[in-house]
């Protein structure tokens, strides 16, 4: 607090690179500044020209839909230019390095990095490279960290249920493979969360360490007692060097979430998934599409979390 008593000004972060790196005042800054964002968009639906003159470029060294979508589609929504770099058809693929790839293209000035790639630390990387003032958002490291698919998580069920402190939330999935996993559970810590539960088979689940403060329940049925949010994640079947799993029919036997296991948690239970959704593998069609579901939501949340991100980084 200051002298006056009033609330400090959350810092704001240059970078965007794990949300364990944000103060929960920070988190609650972006969330708010989404909600108002979301507001403004809704009743004029044109563009804003809070980051007019600005460039972003979307740097994805791995496929993706969601995420470069909707940080293309904010970018524009905040009168930025995009420049979607195409790795296929760069000077990466001659065997430019990333750090000269990064230097060629600050030397364009651009404002923003939204980079995308396979290995962990990435993004902490470039970001540590960067010559000038750009920023560097973190949009998926491998399964370290993907804070804004966290942050929109949070503000989905914020969106539905505001009051984190009793709320009991369930993850449920390939967990180990999963840099949503540990963005989500940072971002669920940080508004106070009740209870956070994971499920998974012994295999799929990385050591107690990387899952600070959740209980583990290896019995989805009993994972899913008198739960509000239900967080479902794709097998990551790219990331998977041996079979993890005997067969997808037996991991979902197991660890499908069906409309029988849906009513074992609590009757309004939101249902989450990040996507790309594996039908019938680790969520059956009648529950990605029932009432239940927040999978199309969450996408259209993350059109505006993503705008709040990007005017909270590059906004002067
Ligand atoms: N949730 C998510 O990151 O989806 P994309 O891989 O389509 O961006």
């Amino acid at each position: 607090m200051t002298s006056s008593d009033q609330p400090e000004t959350p810092r704001r972060p240059r970078h965007l690179i794990s949300l364990d790196a944000l103060s929960t005042a920070q988190v609650v800054r972006l969330l708010d500044r989404a909600d108002a964002l979301r507001e403004e968009w809704l009743a004029r639906h044109h563009k804003l020209d809070l980051l007019q003159g600005r460039t972003v470029i979307n740097l994805f060294f791995e496929n993706s839909t969601r995420t470069r979508t909707s940080f293309d589609l904010a970018a524009k929504r905040l009168g930025a230019d995009v420049i979607n770099f195409d790795i296929a058809s760069s000077s990466t693929a001659k065997g430019e390095s990333l750090v000269d790839t990064l230097h060629t293209l600050e030397a364009m000035h651009c404002d923003a990095f939204v980079v995308r790639h396979k290995e962990n630390g990435t993004a902490e990387f470039l970001a540590r490279h960067v010559r000038g003032t750009a920023s560097v958002i973190n949009a998926g490291d491998g399964n370290n960290a993907h804070p804004t698919q966290g942050l929109l998580d949070v503000y989905t069920i914020r969106r539905h249920r505001p009051d984190f402190s009793a709320l009991r939330v369930l993850i449920c999935g390939d967990i180990l493979h999963s840099r949503v996993a540990r963005s989500d559970i940072h971002a669920l810590r940080a508004l106070g969360v009740g209870t956070l539960r994971v499920c998974a088979p012994a295999n799929l689940l990385p050591s107690q360490a990387e899952l600070p403060g959740c209980e583990i329940v290896e019995d989805f049925d009993t994972a899913l007692a008198g739960i509000d949010v239900v967080i479902m994640l794709r097998l990551q079947k790219e990331r998977m060097e041996q079979a993890f799993v005997p067969s997808e029919q037996a991991y979902y036997a197991r660890y499908g979430l069906d409309a029988r296991r849906l009513r074992l948690a609590r009757p309004d239970c939101l249902v989450m998934h990040p996507g790309p959704i594996n039908r019938e593998v680790e969520i059956a069609s009648a529950v990605a599409d029932g009432s239940q579901s927040c999978i199309l939501e969450q996408v259209s949340n993350g059109v505006f979390v993503r705008m709040a991100v990007l005017a909270e980084l590059l906004d002067s």
